[in-house]
């Protein structure tokens, strides 16, 4: 590797934040152009680093979908820690430091002429929406698009005028439910994984992509393994611990996988085996 190419991989470039929305209490929205570079170049499941200057680097997906004529891209942040609350702290027009993008993909190509369903918990919608939106945008390429997605509570949905816009296109079918209901909500309740059983799923033919909190995915795959969704079409995306982004210093390892290279976004026939990882 060239000296020129290390510097890049290890030194954050400058991006100014230039459109900052509150999406839920603890989930703001941030819109970031590039200021030495033409495009991202990322693919949907890819992640970038994100420095706050003088508080922290942290893993961070993007949610935009891939588009090499914009220099702009889309991330949605929960406050939970130092460098999120630094984040959200921020005002447009405020200068970051971003390296990537980083990790493995989930490949529209490999989804083309089947059946699709995602499958998102909480602010796993996130990462998701670059791939959906993707896909959406050559929906007659595939065959029934199915995205289930699930929240604690119904204040914590995100982009819900997109999921509602989604749904009216003609292939594709969106399934919300919450864990916990409030005054008014009149959709389905219970867990993720009771949006499952009633679908009809031409198991063979059907590619699944997934991303949510840990706990989730055991009990999703239970779910897709009892309908015959073969392994091999389940596609996953783990989080783990990050420091480097880029394979270096060991903090994301699961036995010989870095998540941060090896993933994020991994096919379950890849992880289940290693008792570790789900
Ligand atoms: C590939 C990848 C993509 C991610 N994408 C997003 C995203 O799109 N939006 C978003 O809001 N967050 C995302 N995260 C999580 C985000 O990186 C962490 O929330 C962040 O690093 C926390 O930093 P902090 O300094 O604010 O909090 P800290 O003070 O470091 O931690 C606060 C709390 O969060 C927990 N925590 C921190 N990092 C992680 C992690 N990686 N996995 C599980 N628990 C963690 C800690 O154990 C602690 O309880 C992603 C993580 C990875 C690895
Ligand atoms: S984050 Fe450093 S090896 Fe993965």
């Amino acid at each position: 590797m060239k000296q020129e190419d290390n510097k890049n991989l290890y030194t954050p470039e400058k991006a100014k934040i230039i459109e900052i929305k509150q999406m839920t209490e603890l989930e703001k929205f941030f819109r970031i152009k590039l200021l030495e570079r033409n495009t991202l170049g990322h693919k949907p499941g890819q992640f970038i680093m994100i420095t706050v200057y003088g508080v922290g680097e942290i893993p961070i997906s993007i949610s935009s979908p891939p588009d090499i004529n914009s220099d702009e891209f889309e991330l949605v942040v929960r406050k939970v820690g130092n460098v999120t609350q630094a984040l959200h702290n921020l005002r447009e027009n405020d200068i970051v430091g971003i390296r990537g993008p980083f990790g493995t993909n989930f490949c529209a190509e490999n989804f083309k002429g089947k059946d699709l369903l995602f499958i998102a918990g909480g602010i796993g919608l996130v990462p998701l929406r670059s791939f959906i939106k993707q896909v959406l945008t050559e929906h007659n390429n595939y065959r029934k698009i199915t995205i289930l997605y699930g929240a604690k509570s119904p204040k914590e949905f995100l982009f819900t005028n997109e999921l509602e816009e989604w749904n009216k296109i003609e292939n594709v079918e969106v399934k919300i439910t919450v864990d916990k209901p409030e005054d008014g909500w009149k959709g389905n309740v219970g867990v993720i994984t009771t949006l499952i059983p009633p679908l009809e799923i031409d198991s063979e033919n059907t590619l699944v992509a997934i991303v949510g909190p840990p706990v989730m995915y055991k009990f999703v795959i239970l779910s897709l393994t009892s309908k015959n969704i073969l392994h091999k079409n389940i596609y996953l995306s783990l989080e783990r611990r990050m420091k480097c982004g880029v394979g270096k210093c060991g903090n994301c390892q699961i036995q010989h996988l870095y998540v941060c290279q090896d993933g994020p976004v991994f096919c379950y026939e890849e992880l289940k085996h290693l008792k570790e990882a789900i």
